[in-house]
């Protein structure tokens, strides 16, 4: 199946954690720092596949709030490599048409990439191409654990009206809140995890896990993984009764009627 141009199986938003940067660099005898550069490159044609592709949305875990974990050292080249990546890849994206999103925490996270990110979103503001955001410090139950405080903050200070929360009162405090639900979900490097992003954003994505560590991840696998996507049967918790003429029932295996 094609994937070329906007169609409408070309899911809006693609989210996508880049795993195995680590692995694909100690596999060649190299330090993790080696694979996360080959990351980048993996970034940026990801991003160039997805334009192509019809794509509006794209999100990655470029850092999460368990990301601290890691050794000083690999931390401090995160931020560094972030800020980095931010700072010599802005332009390029701009004449690209991408508009630049940061989502994630304000605590812990270096000024100087919250400055970079902040610059980047200004540079490509009026920007309509593809949105791409980047999770820099970002953690999916944090977010939602904020995002209600807030919402008491706002009450007690008369901000917001003392009534029961509601899926959408939250959505609109999530850090997420101008992004639409995630449609296609990914990762790479063979782990079948979320790791704890966009688990809200997420109720009713279609998950595809690409057994290919990031730095490998090619446009390829993008329109793979897209092409899965467009033969997926996306119920939402729905359901349509179409019995089988007698002829063609495959027994007690009957596909619909599961949760969705
Ligand atoms: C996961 O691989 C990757 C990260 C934690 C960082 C993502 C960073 C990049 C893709 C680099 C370029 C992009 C930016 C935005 C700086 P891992 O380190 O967990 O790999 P492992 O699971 O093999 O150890």
């Amino acid at each position: 199946m094609s994937t070329k141009g906007n169609s409408k199986n070309v899911p809006a938003h693609i989210a996508i954690v880049m795993d195995g940067n680590g692995r694909w660099a100690n596999a060649r005898g190299l330090t993790r720092v080696e694979g996360h550069k080959a990351g980048e490159i993996a970034l940026m044609r990801t991003i160039d596949a997805a334009i192509k592709a019809g794509v509006k949305y794209l999100t990655v875990f470029a850092f999460s709030t368990e990301n601290w974990k890691r050794s000083p050292e690999e931390v401090k080249f995160l931020m560094n490599y972030n800020r980095e990546v931010i700072r010599r890849r802005s332009s390029e994206l701009d004449s690209w048409g991408v508009k630049i999103k940061w989502v994630g925490r304000r605590p812990k996270l270096w000024p100087s990439v919250i400055d970079e990110l902040k610059a980047a979103e200004k540079l490509t503001a009026k920007n309509t191409g593809t949105v791409l955001t980047m999770c820099v410090n970002y953690g999916s139950r944090i977010e939602i654990v904020d995002a209600i405080n807030q919402m008491r903050a706002d009450v007690a200070s008369g901000k917001l009206a003392d009534k029961p929360i509601t899926e959408k009162s939250l959505g609109k405090y999530l850090l997420t809140k101008d992004l639409p639900d995630v449609d296609l979900f990914i990762r790479s490097s063979g782990e079948q995890r979320i790791s704890n992003f966009l688990l809200w954003q997420s109720a009713y994505a279609e998950f595809v896990f690409v057994d290919v560590l990031w730095p490998d991840f090619d446009a390829e696998h993008l329109n793979a993984a897209i092409d899965q996507y467009a033969g997926r049967n996306r119920r939402f918790g729905g359901a349509v009764d179409a019995p089988k003429p007698a002829s063609k029932r495959v027994g007690k295996a009957q596909k619909s009627g599961s949760k969705g």
